[in-house]
């Protein structure tokens, strides 16, 4: 197959810092998430527990920045066949929303539990729910529910990646790169 040099575009600097930003504390909030203890209604946030909470924090205040930056800088549409074009948007919105809809559930849980939520010790959050409020312990289990979905998801946008650099050779990989 002949290698396709024709898409030269790049998303921006910003962009791409706040791609693999979180990329990476989506990975180590998958870690510490499967690996902290069993949270019980006596549990205390500590510990891995108050890194989940930190690290939460984190991905939060990182992707409203990217929103804002998405939202006000539209990169350049890759160069695709139509049926490929809809599955990258639909992967890509899909991505958007697990990626706000996973950390606000855990909040809401931290919330309703009376754990205080903020970043690194620093900047403290607003509770989201109130404590002891049913909703917020059910978003615990949605939460765990739904963290599976984001990992089955994030594994398809990996194997797209993969797929488009090694099967297809276009240049869609080296546009985040
Ligand atoms: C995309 C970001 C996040 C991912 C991938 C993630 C992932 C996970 C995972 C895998 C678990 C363990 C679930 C289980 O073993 O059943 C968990 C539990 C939990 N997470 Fe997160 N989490 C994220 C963000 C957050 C945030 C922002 C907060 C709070 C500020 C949070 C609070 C919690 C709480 C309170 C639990 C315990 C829930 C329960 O057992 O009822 N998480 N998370
Ligand atoms: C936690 C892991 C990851 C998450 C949550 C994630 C999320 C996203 C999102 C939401 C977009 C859409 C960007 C936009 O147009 O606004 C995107 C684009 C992209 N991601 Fe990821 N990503 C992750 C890991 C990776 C990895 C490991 C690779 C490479 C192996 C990768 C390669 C790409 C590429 C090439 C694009 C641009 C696609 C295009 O040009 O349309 N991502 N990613």
């Amino acid at each position: 197959m002949v290698e396709n040099h024709s898409q030269s575009y790049v998303y921006s600097p910003v962009a791409r810092v706040l791609h693999w930003l979180i990329a990476g504390l989506i990975l180590a909030q998958f870690i510490i998430g499967w690996t902290m203890p069993d949270v019980h209604r006596d549990t205390l946030p500590t510990g891995e527990i108050a890194w989940h909470l930190s690290v939460g924090a984190a991905i939060v205040a990182a992707m409203v920045l990217r929103i804002i930056w998405r939202v006000t800088h539209a990169p350049e549409p890759a160069k695709l066949s139509p049926t490929l074009m809809f599955a990258s948007k639909a992967t890509h919105l899909l991505l958007y929303g697990l990626l706000l809809a996973v950390p606000l559930a855990g909040w809401a849980n931290a919330s309703a539990r009376g754990w205080m939520v903020n970043l690194f010790g620093m900047l403290p959050f607003p509770a989201l729910a109130a404590k002891g409020s049913s909703v917020g312990m059910a978003l615990g289990d949605i939460h765990s529910v739904l963290a599976w979905v984001l990992f089955a998801v994030i594994a398809l946008h990996i194997a797209a990646a993969f797929f488009h650099r090694f099967v297809l050779r276009d240049s869609v990989l080296r546009r985040m790169l």
